[in-house]
């Protein structure tokens, strides 16, 4: 399973990047406009930064919502760099546009997925990632892994091509879960990646271990 940071904050791009275990780089407008981003150019450059500070695969959403308009700004955000995905919601001019962008030999992340239904579309239309968001369907009182199960299954038995990119992650549960359900990648906030690290007896042992290496050192 692919690691991607789902950040627009540099800092925080950094520190997983020097993990090591970084594959991919997820943003969306809401995430843009934490970091204060404002204006065409300045995104433009924000996507550069990120495209080198990461080596792979980094999704820039449109924010247009008609086929001529998504076309138009995903050329654009797709001329930034080389490993630019083009991230694009799940809406009937979207799925239009996923397909020409597939035609057209250009990457596309379709976001905002929700059902099965939606997923089998955006893979028909060539999209290279599909992103199931886990955590918004759990706090609408569904469960949002029985999505991630339902599409690895499907995915498999039609050999769909798509990667199932598991979004909206909000806890080191969740990755695992999705690890376990067979997500090709997930995008996480960087607090859930860090908590992956966590367990109480590797804190004790290795304070442990350390106290012991005093009598010898
Ligand atoms: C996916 O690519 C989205 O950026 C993201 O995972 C949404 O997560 P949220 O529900 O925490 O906003």
């Amino acid at each position: 399973m692919k690691f991607f940071i789902d950040t627009a904050n540099l800092a925080q791009i950094k520190e997983a990047n020097e993990l090591g275990i970084l594959d991919g780089v997820t943003t969306n407008p809401s995430l843009m406009a934490k970091e204060g981003i404002k204006g065409q150019d300045a995104v433009i450059n924000h996507y550069k930064t990120i495209c080198e500070m990461v080596n792979g695969d980094i999704s820039a959403e449109v924010i247009s919502t008609t086929f001529n308009e998504i076309v138009e700004e995903g050329k654009k955000l797709a001329a930034i760099h080389k490993n630019i995905v083009v991230k694009v919601p799940m809406i009937k001019d979207g799925i239009k546009a996923i397909k020409w962008f597939t035609d057209n030999g250009i990457k596309t992340n379709c976001t905002l997925v929700f059902s099965a239904g939606q997923a089998i579309l955006a893979a028909k239309a060539g999209a290279a990632y599909i992103s199931p968001f886990i955590g918004r369907i759990d706090d609408s009182g569904w469960d949002g892994m029985d999505l991630i199960i339902q599409l690895a299954h499907i995915f498999d038995m039609q050999g769909y091509t798509s990667e199932i990119l598991a979004a909206s992650i909000r806890s080191p549960l969740h990755i695992i879960k999705c690890a376990e359900a067979g997500a090709d990648v997930v995008t996480s906030p960087l607090e859930s990646i860090l908590g992956l690290l966590k367990h109480p007896l590797t804190d004790i042992g290795l304070a442990k271990f350390l106290e012991d290496a005093k009598k010898f050192a």
